[in-house]
């Protein structure tokens, strides 16, 4: 983070918001760009590169295994070294606050002779890692984790890659494509073919890129209905030109900001509308919002429009647990949404959203209940009560939102700070930087 102390900022209430925008390039996709691309024999260049913290650390640690990565105007050229080529990094790796570059790298590192220690901030340092090193320890690699007094497996750790790894049948017992990432990412460097079934399908990025990139990859479905990935290992991966499209997770922020500011019209350009992502707008939809497609087109394999979005009244929705794989990331600011709709909006089937970044059910309700929302926070979800479209109470003085660390928290409430009767403050505003560089100036530009 660029400043050590934290920087707290007011969000007032606004008038309508209108204007055509873009957001910053989609994060999941930007990692993998550049991962895969330094696992590429030869040039790849990529042009929409999300430029935040958490895609600038995953490329540090590949400039650290012998990546070359430079960035000329708006293009990043990445001099891949063959899949097995990496080198032993010197130092260790600081992930920050990223969830992402860890795991995915941890995968990466496995099945070369090198090792990498990985060390982040208080949040990453939190978060569980056992679900990656299960796999991984399966394909014969060594993984030492710190230990918590609760037998979970955190940062610090320290991988020693082998190579060659076993190839393994892996069954995912969590919904993440963090860990199916970091297994395929392992695959690529071994022998024979990595299998991984996927019950619940996640966001399938790596999927269809590494097929773009060239290698071996097959996807099915099972009797029982399952996604079964199929991939064959010591993949030669071809250099690529991508397009990085905009990221919906960050285009959700000011979808339900034009939504719930009255008189709002917005037209946010170039998203990513990939179905394993897009849960949230179809939700809203459901829930009585104007929001539409435009413009539908398909750039790097990746479905793409620009989304339109009017000022809408919301009305309560039951959220059924099985969309939460294609919003997990959206549902702090689908609680801000839920917070301003009329009637009750009940959320179940959440228990990951308390290993993110940060606690989410319980961050998003103890700020929500500051702005004088009524809700009850359950073990796997969220219960809220509507202010029926009128302004969030909040209170004099102006409530303080504790963000924990959590970028997607403090952009939640900060767009709930326009829908309030006198603002609000975010604790720490830094956060942002990771995932949403100009966050604040495209909300402004929104408002003016
Ligand atoms: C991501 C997957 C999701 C998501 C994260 C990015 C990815 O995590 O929350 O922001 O790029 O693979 P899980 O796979 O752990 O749910």
């Amino acid at each position: 983070m660029t400043s050590k102390s934290p920087q707290p900022v007011t969000f007032k209430p606004s008038g309508p918001l209108a204007g055509n925008i873009s957001v910053p390039g989609d994060k999941s996709i930007s990692h993998r760009a550049l991962i895969f691309s330094a696992l590429a024999v030869g040039k790849s260049r990529i042009t929409g590169l999300l430029e935040g913290e958490d895609v600038l650390a995953t490329a540090d640690a590949l400039r650290a295994m012998g990546a070359r990565i430079e960035k000329k105007d708006d293009v990043w050229t990445v001099y891949g070294v063959g899949v097995g080529g990496l080198m032993q990094p010197d130092n260790a790796f600081d992930m920050g606050n990223s969830g992402t570059s860890t795991r995915l790298l941890m995968g990466l590192v496995a099945s070369h002779a090198i090792s990498a220690t990985f060390i982040g901030d208080a949040s990453l340092t939190k978060r569980p890692m056992g679900r990656v090193i299960e796999p991984l320890s399966r394909m014969g690699v060594d993984i030492r984790a710190r230990e918590t007094s609760d037998h979970k497996a955190c940062l610090p750790l320290t991988v020693r890659g082998i190579c060659p790894a076993i190839p393994i049948e892996y069954r995912l017992p969590v919904a993440s494509a963090q860990v199916k990432s970091a297994i395929l990412l392992a695959g690529l460097n071994t022998p024979g073919i990595t299998r991984i079934i996927e019950p619940v399908l996640t966001r399938d990025h790596s999927e269809t890129m590494l097929k773009g990139f060239g290698a071996e990859i097959n996807v099915e479905t099972d009797a029982e209905g399952c996604r079964v990935i199929s991939l064959t290992g010591e993949a030669e991966l071809q250099p690529q030109k991508i397009k990085v499209p905009g990221d919906p997770s960050s285009a959700a922020f000011m979808a339900v900001a034009a939504l719930i500011v009255p008189g709002s019209d917005i037209l946010i350009e170039n998203v990513g509308i990939n179905p394993t992502r897009a849960g949230l707008f179809e939700l809203l939809r459901r829930m009585g919002g104007d929001i539409s497609f435009k413009k539908k087109r398909t750039v790097g394999g990746e479905p793409v429009a620009d989304i339109h979005v009017k000022h809408s009244p919301l009305t309560g929705i039951d959220v059924p647990a099985d969309i939460a794989p294609s919003m997990i990331d959206e549902f702090p600011i689908l609680f801000v949404a839920a917070a301003v709709a009329s009637g009750q909006t009940t959320t179940r089937g959440l228990h990951e959203l308390r290993v993110k970044e940060s606690d989410r059910l319980t961050q998003m309700a103890k700020g929500l209940e500051l702005l004088g929302v009524k809700l009850t926070e359950k073990e796997d979800g969220l219960l809220i009560e509507g202010s029926g479209g009128k302004p969030l109470p909040g209170g004099k003085p102006i409530p303080v939102i504790e963000t924990a660390l959590d970028h997607r928290i403090a952009m939640s409430f900060a767009i709930a700070g326009l829908v309030t009767k006198s603002g609000l403050s975010v604790d720490d505003i830094r956060p942002v930087q990771t995932s949403f560089p100009g966050f604040q100036d495209l909300l402004a530009s929104l408002a003016s």
